[in-house]
């Protein structure tokens, strides 16, 4: 019942916030390339069979997870097995690392957004992008300016905060992308051309590779493996079902994907044809698209003020989702208020930012970089190929393995257990338990070492060193490990009844 007061208010609310958190960047910029580079319509359906086959099963296994614990990840594993609790802490670190750069890349939008009011900017100019990123004080400002707006949202708590921007933000969204998405349908004959260079299926094209780049962008996309759906999950209670919240965030995920794909590639087929080729990674959005907007004629800016309030809300719910699980543990295990939590880490997060935004922009000459990466390019590698998969693993062994320790091999009395732990699967009960204890680890684990063996040659290739990276995330592991056992493993790490308690004195 604590809950009601405290967490979301409604089962639509839960869903759009966790919509929220997993629309972001990696579907209106990430995915859409990413079709368009490996192979069309045959990496969309590989993608779609990785969002049905894992990316449910870990969404729906990290929602029960936190719904179960009604706690903060940590105590959330904790809850499940004692020995656990260092899942919560990795899950604590990555998002608060992601935090850093995607607010980057925030700010950025926003500065977009803001200028398509001036036309005169010449924002097509090739240069003004490179000239706005390599200031060093610009881009900055941006990025202030969007962790206020997330952190004002936070400080509002879940219900009042998330909850209710969500349900405000969402629907907007989602008329904007549909809307961008049939008008670029009617802007002339290349939009043809256009969708055949963003869907023309070509398994050949797609290769192995293809199929790793689908599974990281299906995990990075439906926001798993980082501790949100956790802390969502959390603050929903008797309302919500599972699978189907499962459902709906995985279907409305990938429908405006889809639709990002076909607005971005008809445009650039009708308007830019030229530009097919190189629409992929940091210029497309940046740099491309403002182009085309330009030649949209007087419409133009209308359209380029729209797309950029999509592509802001995007980013914006999706940094909500991922400060909100350092702002949960910290507020429940040290009982301190949301308010001043929220000021305190967006502030951290602001400061560590900073060097981040120089790195990646190339201010100061581009001094800021790390064993040949800019730091946004090192900590994504880290989060996206080892720390992201490593916790979405955890999710499904905690699930799968550690609900009752009685049951051992047999995936059957696994899901008699997950049925008495209070998990309603219905139909799809045995596929769960067979998925969550057996495939769902399993290919998580081969995706790995076969993502880092193939990053080995690709970085090798530009004369980069992997290790590094692999270094890097394996620390940052074996630090949350430490962490957890020296310092939480015997102590009372709260759950979101401490924090109304908190909250209500
Ligand atoms: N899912 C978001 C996207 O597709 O851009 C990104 C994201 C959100 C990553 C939440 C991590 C996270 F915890």
């Amino acid at each position: 019942m604590e809950n009601k007061k405290h967490g979301f208010g409604s089962a639509l609310g839960f869903i759009l916030a966790a919509a929220g958190s997993a629309v972001g960047l990696g579907n209106l910029w990430a995915f859409p390339y990413k079709v368009s580079q490996n192979g069309g319509a045959a990496f969309v359906l590989v993608y779609i069979a990785c969002v049905v086959l894992i990316g449910c099963i870990v969404m729906m296994a990290e929602i029960y997870l936190g719904k179960r614990g009604k706690a903060n990840t940590v105590s959330a594993y904790k809850k499940v097995n004692k020995n656990l609790g260092f899942f919560g802490v990795i899950a604590i670190i990555i998002p608060t690392v992601i935090v850093c750069y995607y607010c980057v890349l925030g700010g950025w939008t926003l500065r977009y957004a803001v200028n398509s009011f001036q036309p005169n900017d010449a924002l097509s100019n090739a240069n003004s992008f490179a000239n706005f990123t390599s200031n060093p004080i610009m881009p900055i400002a941006f990025t202030f300016i969007f962790m206020a707006i997330t952190a004002v949202i936070i400080m509002g708590g879940i219900k009042n905060g998330i909850e209710r921007a969500a349900k405000f933000l969402m629907p907007i969204l989602f008329l904007i992308v549909v809307f961008i998405a049939i008008f670029s349908l009617f802007l002339g004959d290349g939009v043809k051309d256009g969708l055949n260079f963003y869907l023309n299926p070509d398994f050949k094209e797609l290769g192995f590779n293809g199929v790793l780049a689908a599974m990281g962008q299906a995990f990075f996309s439906l926001s798993i493996g980082m501790g949100t759906l956790i802390s969502y999950g959390s603050y929903t209670g008797k309302e919500i079902k599972v699978g189907k919240s499962t459902f709906m965030i995985c279907l409305f995920d990938s429908l405006v994907a889809l639709l990002a794909g076909l607005a971005i590639f008809s445009s650039l087929g009708a308007l830019q044809p030229d530009s097919l080729q190189e629409a992929h990674g940091v210029g497309l959005v940046y740099q491309i698209l403002p182009q085309v907007f330009e030649k949209m004629g007087g419409f133009g800016s209308v359209i380029s003020l729209l797309f950029f309030i999509m592509v802001v809300i995007a980013a914006l719910t999706s940094v909500i989702s991922i400060l909100e699980v350092s702002v949960q543990f910290i507020c429940q295990r040290y009982k301190k208020k949301r308010k001043s939590v929220t000021i305190i880490m967006a502030v951290i997060c602001f400061l560590v930012s900073v060097p981040i935004t120089w790195s990646v922009g190339g201010a100061f000459d581009g001094k800021i970089i790390l064993f040949g990466y800019d730091l946004l390019t090192f900590l994504d590698e880290i989060a996206n190929t080892v720390l992201m998969p490593v916790c979405a693993m955890g999710a499904c062994i905690a699930i799968g393995w550690f609900i009752d320790k009685k049951v051992r091999f047999n995936p059957m009395k696994t899901l008699r257990a997950l049925e008495k732990d209070g998990l309603e699967l219905g139909f799809f009960g045995k596929i769960f338990a067979v998925m969550v204890k057996y495939v769902a680890p399993l290919v998580i684990g081969v995706v790995v070492v076969m993502g880092i063996v193939g990053k080995y040659a690709e970085y090798m290739l530009k004369g980069l060193n992997y290790s590094y990276i692999v270094g890097g995330a394996l620390i940052l592991i074996a630090i949350a490990v430490i962490v957890y056992f020296m310092f939480f493993e015997n102590k009372d790490t709260g759950d979101n009844h401490t924090e109304e308690i908190v909250e209500s004195k």
